[in-house]
């Protein structure tokens, strides 16, 4: 495996980076844990940063290893000739491109008791393996970097990746049928390497190292799943868990699946915890927990965001564990250094602001009491309401005028009143301005969105037809209690409600926030947003809000006289992530983008949508987690997006990130909670077959862009401006004065659908060299890490 000089090149660009690199976290100095030890928790990569890249690949072990905080983590398996390699899987073909290069190599052993079919290791030399290269064995995840890096051996993870070494042997007595020793391949690794940990689900191989390997190697005793039966003793590991102190005897820790330590309900639901972190500690026990992934679906309590999953196991005021082993170790390490011991009690409504996006929508169904209260509870500053028309005239919240979209229509009996409407959108639907709001309260049940339903990742199904809906005068009512710096409106298809419905919905909201009595307090900040520019002009004449303007295009920047412009009817903006952090087939490319400079330097603060947990919404440079997206996109200077709000589906998210104790740290933010460094996760991919299509530059905002015709009146829901619809004095844009202008654009605008999170399941081309069989990959997005890696790009294939 001539892969040493390889790796001496990318290690040495590594070192240089390191340099820039500022130190480990200072985060949580003094804090005292609920370790065996009293230390913070350890965080082991799996295979390095096997969420991102093929688990024990180089650049896996390096993006791991590119800072000492989390140990790297080999399952070592043996050549014919007795060389150690890491691999996660027993079966070669699991995880490499072995059968491409031996295609007659299947075999069939049996394997502690059971027979397997696939290609092992004990029937290569390690010569042999030179040219196969490392798959990912997670079919969901990026297939961009299979293909391209070779195996590494044991010895050089040992020796070149810096960090704490945890060696997990999976199989020993395996190995015995092919005279091949396990037990004195580690011993001689340990003899002449620092091996921090040695792990295995056998008893008779931890026992026969003890005494054996230095004093400061820890052996861990690895559980499987509790009806598995342990080989040496033959007894479950369900039975053995009952007896930890038998096990104090050969090990000084255990590993066991997370579910062990927090069990789900077959539907995925999380149950209270076991007692057996507590029965480790007392028995003396270390207690590592296994199976953390981003992007793995999470129990519905965590609402898709994995570090509220790390958090549970090592800052839920009773116990924590010692470990915890990841495919993606920057999520820990944040939980940890960052998130630890929140004081959630302060909501001083401070920047960023948090506006949620119908509610706390990701875990109730949009515009409900439910998601509302969800949304205060969660800490949003603002929360918003998507404003739609009855056939009664009532404005109600409901982030959809197709109501066949967020409510049970479809199933009732106002199905059979579907219709096309082209002013809106080309399929039939069955529109709120067709029903009565007794009707629709009455008869329908609110849906719970599901963006991402068509890849399983579906929304709290106990929530599923949840909570009532709100008419906007409830909403109203409702925030006005709370503590929120405001409620943000959203009116979209005013002039279609003007024209064809006859229905003026500015002076509609205008009228309900008047009877709601907010034009009589300042506590509360109005926002109104739209994408719309003539409706924000309609509001500027006739009340005194904080006009928000949507630009529902990605634009790079805005031209001055489009700010200009901007600037005459809005008081803030809202623009799509991708406008912030440009990105192509979900991999950040390097580009930075002016337009929040811009905006800001224009006055304008600038609000961010459309964020999401699910780790399917984010580019891969996020490394699946949403808080690292929010990082990134509120961070100022540097590669930061520097925003000034967020509009979030997941408001909890986050709201807990305003409360991390890293922020505002400048020079001494860990390198886990810096943005990423934008186009160095593509810089990685040394398949020039694999990259993603390069992008067009994207466009600027021009003022016609921005201008549109004037809105038209309404015929009723103006009593309370009467005559003054006619409106703003010496304003511009005179509202009722213009004859009722046809719809623009008309059928291919229908309603903004705030989809520019969503990102859909995308076909890649066959990665190059080695005939991977997987022609397609779901790309689910992950995320990202830090600093990047920047030096990949100079790290040629030996
Ligand atoms: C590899 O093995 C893992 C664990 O058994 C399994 O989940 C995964 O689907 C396998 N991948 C492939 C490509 O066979
Ligand atoms: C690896 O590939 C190279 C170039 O194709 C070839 O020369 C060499 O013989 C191969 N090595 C093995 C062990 O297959
Ligand atoms: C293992 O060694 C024994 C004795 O040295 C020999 O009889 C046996 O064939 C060997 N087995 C294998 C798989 O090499
Ligand atoms: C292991 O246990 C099973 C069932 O308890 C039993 O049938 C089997 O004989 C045992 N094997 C050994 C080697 O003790
Ligand atoms: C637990 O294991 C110890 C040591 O192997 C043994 O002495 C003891 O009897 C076991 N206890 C139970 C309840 O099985
Ligand atoms: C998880 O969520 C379910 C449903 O909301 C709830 O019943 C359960 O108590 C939650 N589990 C924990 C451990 O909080
Ligand atoms: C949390 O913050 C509040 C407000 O800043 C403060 O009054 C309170 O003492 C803090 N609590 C803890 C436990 O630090
Ligand atoms: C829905 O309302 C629109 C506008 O009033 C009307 O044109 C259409 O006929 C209505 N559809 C049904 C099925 O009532
Ligand atoms: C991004 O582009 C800048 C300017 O062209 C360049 O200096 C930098 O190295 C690039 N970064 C990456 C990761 O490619
Ligand atoms: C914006 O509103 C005006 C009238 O208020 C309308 O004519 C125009 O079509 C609308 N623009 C879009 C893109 O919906």
């Amino acid at each position: 495996m001539g892969r040493s000089g390889h790796a001496c090149s990318v290690l040495g660009s590594l070192l240089l980076l390191l340099l820039l690199l500022p130190g480990p976290a200072a985060a949580q100095k003094g804090s005292a844990w609920k370790t065996l030890s009293g230390d913070a928790p350890a965080v082991i990569a799996k295979g390095g940063f096997s969420g991102l890249f093929p688990d024990s690949s180089d650049p896996a072990y390096l993006f791991a290893a590119s800072n000492q905080d989390s140990a790297q983590w080999c399952d070592v398996r043996l050549t014919k000739d007795g060389v150690g390699i890491c691999l996660p899987d027993i079966k070669m073909d699991n995880c490499t491109t072995i059968s491409d290069l031996f295609p007659k190599g299947k075999k069939t052993y049996r394997v502690n008791g059971v027979s397997m079919t696939g290609w092992f290791s004990v029937d290569y030399n390690s010569i042999d393996l030179t040219n196969v290269t490392l798959l990912r064995a997670i079919l969901s995840r990026t297939n961009r970097f299979d293909g391209s890096f070779t195996l590494v051996q044991v010895e050089v993870a040992l020796s070149q990746y810096k960090a704490p070494a945890w060696l997990n042997v999976q199989h020993d007595s395996f190995y015995s049928q092919f005279n091949l020793s396990m037990r004195s391949y580690i011993l001689s690794m340990s003899k002449q390497y620092t091996v921090d940990y040695i792990s295995s689900p056998e008893v008779s191989f931890l026992k026969s190292l003890v005494g054996r390997v230095g004093r400061k190697t820890k052996l861990v005793f690895r559980f499987l799943d509790e009806g598995l039966v342990e080989p040496s003793t033959n007894q479950t590991y369900g039975s053995m868990l009952k007896n930890l102190s038998s096990i104090k005897t050969f090990a000084s820790g255990i590993l066991v699946p997370k579910h062990y330590i927090w069990p789900v309900t077959a539907d995925n639901y999380l149950q209270p915890s076991t007692s057996v972190v507590d029965d480790a500690h007392k028995a003396g026990l270390e207690i590592y927990a296994a199976d953390f992934a981003n992007d793995f679906a999470l129990s519905y309590n965590y609402s898709y965001d994995p570090l509220a999953e790390y958090l549970r196991f090592i800052d839920n005021g009773a116990f924590c564990v010692d470990g915890l082993l990841t495919d993606f170790p920057i999520t820990p390490l944040e939980a940890i250094g960052c998130f630890s011991n929140l004081n959630n009690t302060k909501a001083d409504h401070g920047a960023p602001l948090v506006i949620s996006h119908n509610g706390a929508s990701g875990d109730y169904p949009d515009c409900t009491d439910l998601a509302y209260q969800k949304a205060v509870v969660d800490g949003a500053d603002v929360i918003d309401c998507d404003v739609q028309v009855t056939k009664d005239g009532i404005p109600i919240c409901m982030s959809s005028i197709d109501l066949m979209d967020v409510t049970t229509v479809a199933s009732s009996q106002f199905a059979s009143q579907a219709g096309v409407i082209s002013d809106i959108k080309a399929v039939a639907g069955v529109y709120t301005f067709n029903l009565t709001w007794e009707d629709i309260a009455n008869n329908l049940k609110p849906m719970i969105s599901n963006p991402f339903g068509q890849i399983s990742l579906s929304r709290n199904p106990r929530n599923r037809n949840a909570g009532k809906f709100m008419r906007l005068s409830d909403f109203l009512a409702f925030a006005k209690g709370e503590d929120l710096s405001g409620i943000m409106i959203t009116v979209e298809h005013a002039s279609f409600m003007a024209e064809k419905l006859g229905f003026g919905v500015v002076d509609a909201v205008i009228k309900a926030v008047d009877d709601s009595g907010y034009s009589k307090q300042t506590a509360k900040k109005v926002m109104i947003q739209s994408t719309n520019s003539s409706t924000l002009v309609k509001f500027k004449q006739l009340a005194k809000y904080n006009l928000v303007y949507k630009i529902d295009e990605v634009v790079k920047d805005a031209a001055p006289s489009s700010l200009a412009d901007i600037k005459k009817f809005a008081d803030a903006v809202s623009v799509s992530t991708k406008s912030v952090y440009p990105e192509s087939s979900n991999f950040l490319i390097n580009q930075t983008n002016p337009l929040v400079k811009s905006l800001q330097s224009a006055g304008l603060p600038v609000y961010v949508y459309l964020l999401r947990n699910e780790f399917f919404s984010q580019p891969y440079d996020f490394f699946s987690d949403a808080t690292s997206q929010i990082n990134a996109l509120v961070h100022k200077g540097g590669e930061g997006g520097g925003v000034d709000g967020l509009i979030t589906d997941f408001p909890g998210t986050a709201h807990r990130y305003k409360l991390n104790s890293c922020r505002n740290m400048g020079d001494k933010t860990p390198y886990y909670m810096l943005p990423p460094q934008r186009g160095g996760l593509l810089g990685v991919i040394q398949d020039k077959a694999a990259l993603p299509p390069a992008m067009a530059p994207e466009p600027v905002l021009t003022v016609s862009d921005v201008a549109e015709p004037p809105l038209p009146p309404g015929w009723f829901g103006g009593e309370r401006c009467g005559g003054s619809l006619t409106g703003g004095a010496g304003s511009s844009a005179s509202a009722t004065a213009a004859p009722p202008t046809p719809p623009r654009g008309s059928a291919s605008d229908g309603r903004p659908t705030w989809s520019s999170g969503t990102t859909t399941a995308e076909t890649t081309p066959t990665v190059g060299s080695h005939n991977c069989r997987f022609t397609y990959t779901t790309l689910l997005p992950s995320l990202l890490f830090i600093i990047s890696i920047f030096s990949f790009s100079v790290c040629v294939r030996a």
